[in-house]
């Protein structure tokens, strides 16, 4: 459809699938993970991860986006009829990702405000859970909405769905073209301080110290195929989307090739901030490295302002520019994963971005209130687990194994990005995606289910977290599941009349 936004140019593109991939996932998520999971040892699962799904996926993304130009369902139906409802299921899980996404950048703002003042005080942890989120004891609760909260997810909500409302071209690519380069600049202000803090390099020895009992463990492997896919944007229905804008006349697989190695060179340099400055903060306190370590909402928002406390100079400043590169990395990620309903909305019901601006983000944006209400932090860790392994990674399963086994569409893939790519595919993408990834993935997806499923009934080791069967069932099954059945609904629904697609 000729009608279709496009992208003003290839660097604007570029920047944008950057600005996707780049996000929380890189800054709060990916050190914690490495170090968990082997340290340097990591690296290897990380990079065959990388190599053999990460990029050849995102090329295949781009390759269906450009081909078909349409949304995630759209470019599925187009793909075949009966697939359509996996590109519902992508963007589902998309939405589910966007409610609790946007809290966490919304908390980012709140703690960039606080650090103007240092107002978290000594002790950390008892503000974030505290004074700030006034947690509530037990999962599962609601106990009222916190205003702290409500506040900054409201004016992230109004920021975001306004850049969305004025387009790809005016809105999507002017952001990214500001926020990226500022995130870049602010990153490395940061990463040249904390390597050059008392204590740096023992943080990075800590960090690259390779831990090689812990290859062979699936639980690495896990790890690095569910950082992979969350960090890279990809199996939640985003770069289909993005590349929908491309023009006719585009590069695919360079592009995907640039998108990826920076994504994974800001991971790397995420790393090396993080942890030369836990160094820092474990030299200070004189206790071991391992004592400091914690991941997610523990790493932003507990440790890091206790280690700005305890900065040489420009407290303040530094707290600031942290949680500042938060915001600008959260935000350019959040408006892609939103993009992929507003464009899937738009296509299948036929009506204007503006309306599903207002009717997608409207929707996400209450959704969103659950978590900021005192029992949030538990709904938000526990639907991320689900939606991450049961949504993200299940549909990098299930997509691969409907293009390169059900359909069979790999050669005409690789015939359609070939013939505009400046890089030539051949044998390894092709081994890549109808080989590896589906029996290394399929393989693990299986003792995933397994596991989780059976925690279920196993007494002695608990769930996910420790939380109640009923807890766990509903709320992280229950996600993951309406993902899929939402997906299904969807799928069976009529396209309107003058979008039908032929
Ligand atoms: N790719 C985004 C991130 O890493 C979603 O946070």
């Amino acid at each position: 459809m000729e009608d279709r936004a496009q992208w003003g140019t290839r660097a604007g593109f570029i920047l944008a699938a950057i600005g996707s991939a780049v996000g929380l996932g890189n800054i709060w998520r990916f050190p914690a993970v490495a170090y968990e999971n082997g340290g340097g040892a990591f690296f290897i699962p990380y990079l065959f991860a990388l190599l053999t799904a990460g990029i050849p996926i995102l090329i295949m993304e781009f390759t269906m986006g450009h081909k078909y130009r349409g949304s995630a369902p759209m470019t599925l139906n187009k793909v075949s009829r009966k697939s359509e409802f996996i590109g519902w299921w992508a963007v589902v899980v998309a939405f589910i990702i966007s409610t609790y996404y946007s809290v966490i950048v919304a908390w980012a703002v709140s703690y960039s405000v606080f650090s103007l003042n240092l107002s978290w005080g000594s002790d950390t942890e008892g503000f974030l859970f505290g004074e700030y989120l006034q947690l509530a004891d037990t999962p599962g609760t609601f106990g009222g909405l916190v205003p702290g909260v409500v506040i900054p997810l409201a004016l992230i909500w109004l920021l975001v769905l306004g850049i969305l409302f004025k387009g790809v071209k005016k809105g999507i690519e002017i952001a990214n073209r500001i926020m990226i380069p500022l995130l870049l600049i602010i990153f490395l202000i940061i990463v040249i301080r904390a390597v050059t803090l008392p204590g740096a390099m023992a943080g990075l020895d800590e960090f690259f110290k390779p831990d090689f009992t812990q290859i062979l463990s699936p639980k690495v492997w896990v790890a690095a195929y569910g950082q992979i896919f969350f960090s890279m944007s990809i199996a939640f229905a985003i770069m289909i989307t993005y590349a929908s804008y491309l023009p006719k006349k585009s590069d695919i697989t360079n592009n995907a090739f640039i998108t990826g190695f920076s994504n994974s060179s800001f991971e790397l340099l995420a790393g090396i901030g993080v942890f030369s400055i836990l160094g820092f903060m474990a030299q200070q306190q004189g206790v071991p490295i391992s004592e400091v370590v914690s991941g997610g909402v523990g790493l932003a928002f507990v440790v890091f302002p206790a280690i700005i406390n305890e900065f040489p100079a420009f407290k303040e400043l530094f707290g600031f520019l942290f949680f500042a590169s938060l915001i600008l990395a959260g935000l350019s990620s959040l408006m892609s994963i939103i993009e992929t309903y507003i464009s899937g909305i738009s296509d299948k019901f036929g009506i204007s971005r503006s309306k599903s601006v207002i009717f997608g983000g409207g929707l996400a944006a209450l959704v969103s209130l659950l978590y900021a209400t005192r029992g949030g932090l538990y709904f938000l860790d526990t639907v991320d687990y689900f939606i991450n392994n049961f949504g993200v990674a299940a549909l990098g399963l299930v997509e691969v194994i409907l293009i390169a086994w059900v359909l069979r569409k790999l050669k005409e893939f690789k015939d359609h990005a070939n013939a505009i790519s400046d890089i030539q595919l051949g044998a390894w993408w092709t081994i890549s995606l109808g080989v590896i990834t589906p029996l290394v993935l399929g393989f693990m997806m299986f003792g995933l289910l397994k596991d989780n499923i059976l925690r279920e009934f196993d007494t002695e080791t608990g769930n996910y977290e420790g939380y109640s069967d009923m807890f766990v069932l509903y709320v992280g099954w229950g996600a993951a599941i309406a993902a899929l059945a939402i997906g299904i609904i969807f799928g069976l629904i009529k396209w309107k009349k003058s979008k039908e697609v032929e």
